[in-house]
Formats: C-alpha cells, structure tokens, sequence
C-alpha cells in the first residue's frame, strides 16, 4: 500500500511555504482554539488539496504568490470540515488522534471548525475574485452535501445517482475547486481550466468511495473505527451494493433501516458486506471514476502535469490495496 503520492520536488518546496502558513493561520486563536486547531493540522493528512491547486497551476504560468492563499484556504476548509464531520459522526479517532470533539468537546469542536472556516476566507481574500467565487461555491456545496447525507441517513430506497449528488458536493466539489483556481490563476486556457475541473470532480468521487470501502474493510492504518457510516445509516456506495445483493427486504436492509444500531448490529452489517459482492464492485466503480478522470487530461499540454496528475489518480486506487 502506497501511503504518499508523486509530486515534483518544486511543488514539494512549495508545499513547505504553505505547512508554514497554515501553521501561522492555525496559532492565530486564542487558547484552546489555537490549541485545538494546532493538533488538527498537526495529526497530519496528505495535504493533497494544497498540492491539487500548485500542481494546477502547472498548466500555465506557475506563480506561488498568486496560488498561496487559494492553496492555505482550501486545507483550511478541509480541516473545518473533518472538525464539524467528527462532531457530526460522534468520531473518537481521526488519523490515528483523537478527534477535537472527543478531545475538547462539541462547543469547542464547533468554535474551533468556524474559526478554521473564517480563517480559511480571511486568507482567501488576498486572491483574485473569481478563485473566492470558486472556493465559496465548494464550501457551499460540502454543506449541501452534507446536509443532504444527513437527511437522507438510513433510508434504504437510494440510487446510484442519489449517492453520486452527495459525494459529488461533499467531497468533489474542493477537489475541483483546487483543480478549477490553480488553473485559473496560472491563466491557462478555459479548455484545460475546463479539463483540470474535470478531473477534479472524478478524482474527488474515486476518492469519497475508496474512502466508504475504508469504512467498513479498512485496517488499523485507517486511523478511523470501522462502521461509522454504517452506524450513521449513510448510505454509501459498498451498503448500497450490498442492498442490491441481499435486497430491500433483507436483514441486512433492516440494519441499514435502523436508528442507533448496537455494536453488535453493526459488526453483523459489516460482516454480511463481506459476505457480498459490494466490496469488489465498489473498488471497480471506484476504479471507473479514475479512469475518467486520467481521460480529462487528455487536453492538458504539459507533459510534466499531466504524469504527475496520473500517477495522483493511480495513487487514490493504490492507498487501499
Ligand atoms: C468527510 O466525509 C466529510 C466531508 C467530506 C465534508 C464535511 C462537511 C461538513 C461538516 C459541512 C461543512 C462545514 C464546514 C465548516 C465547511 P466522510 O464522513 O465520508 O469521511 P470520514 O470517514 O473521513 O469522516
Ligand atoms: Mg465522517
């Protein structure tokens, strides 16, 4: 299992001056605000969006100025997001840490996610008015999308598409986002801005899915308890699969169907996936919005962006295998 992915020894320079930032924005808070939010950028993470809008910006005419406050934001948005997502979930863990929620507590969890959120779009506005439009709409749609996730928990009669609309918004839309403003700013032509969006958003729905395999197949080195979703009633891509093999009527249905499972329901939820085929579907659907999105680079004339945007696609697939 592949745990980093490729990047060109520039951008990882790069990527340095914005661990700098987002060290400085995080110590800005007060008390246990800045404390809380120094352990959430300190527990790591790929910072794999920061690196989506400099490798962008790859296409045109690279500028670290001009990417430094869109690429500082979107971590910044990603890390408010996973703040307020463990609250909402009742997580203990993320990335192997205690999560602020579990930490602190939810009041300090919720003032330390609008902090990181507010923070996030001081720094932001520092950038060009279109990449604050871009990133304003992605922030938008993590909501809906999350909002939507919630409404719909535990309802069993969901499409594939139905899934698709919720991780398109909840997880796609920043990717994309990263993806649309690195290449704005370098003044890329609008087909290869067009062709990085693209991506983005195939990239981002690969990702959320590999990530619902985690939930209920992952190891230790997931960081995470296994069977958060399941017990939150989420309906993702591997309980949908196995919805389809067992059917509406099963017992594996009346788990999903149930508000506040037991531990023990959700083991017998999680061992009745494995039991079907949802696991490897899922990996191949997954798979599928890889490909699409390695297709989108097609358009793109840099030869250099375009290797090291394949191997970050082949690097979503690899994480989990
Ligand atoms: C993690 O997904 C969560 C998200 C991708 C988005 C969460 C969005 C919000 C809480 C609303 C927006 C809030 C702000 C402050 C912008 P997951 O639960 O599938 O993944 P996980 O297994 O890593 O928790
Ligand atoms: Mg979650």
């Amino acid at each position: 299992m592949s745990k980093t992915y490729p990047i060109p020894q520039h951008i990882l320079q790069d990527l340095a001056v914005v661990e700098n930032e987002l060290n400085k924005a995080v110590s800005a808070a007060d008390g246990v605000l800045a404390e809380a939010s120094t352990a959430t950028l300190k527990a790591g993470g790929k910072r794999l969006r920061p690196a989506l809008v400099l490798m962008s910006g790859m296409v045109g005419s690279y500028d670290l100025k001009a990417f430094l406050p869109a690429a500082v934001a979107s971590e910044l948005i990603h890390m408010a997001s996973l703040i307020h997502d463990d609250i909402l979930d009742d997580a203990a863990t993320r990335r192997g840490f205690p999560t602020v929620y579990s930490l602190w507590g939810e009041r300090t969890a919720v003032a330390a996610g609008d902090f990181l959120f507010a923070t996030a779009f001081k720094i932001l506005a520092r950038s060009e008015m279109r990449s604050v439009e871009i990133m304003v709409k992605a922030a938008l749609d993590l909501t809906l999308g999350e909002f939507d996730q919630m409404v719909t928990a535990h309802v069993i009669e969901q499409s594939f598409d139905d899934y698709l609309r919720k991780a398109k918004r909840k997880t796609a839309a920043l990717f994309t986002a990263c993806c649309q403003t690195g290449a704005y700013l370098s003044g890329a032509p609008a087909a290869e801005i067009d062709a990085l969006s693209r991506y983005g958003e195939n990239l981002g729905v690969a990702f959320q899915i590999y990530d619902d395999v985690l939930d209920v197949a992952g190891g230790a080195e997931t960081g995470k308890a296994l069977g958060v979703d399941v017990r939150d009633g989420t309906v993702t891509v591997p309980v949908l699969y196995a919805l389809e093999h067992f059917g509406r009527d099963s017992r594996f249905a009346e788990l999903v169907a149930t508000h506040n499972p037991s531990d023990e329901e959700v083991r017998e939820a999680i061992v009745l996936i494995g039991q079907s085929d949802a696991i490897s579907r899922t990996k191949e659907t997954a798979r599928s919005y890889v490909d699409e999105a390695i297709r989108a680079l097609g358009e793109l004339s840099n030869d250099e962006a375009v290797a090291v945007f394949t191997g970050i696609g082949e690097f979503v697939v690899d994480r989990y295998h």
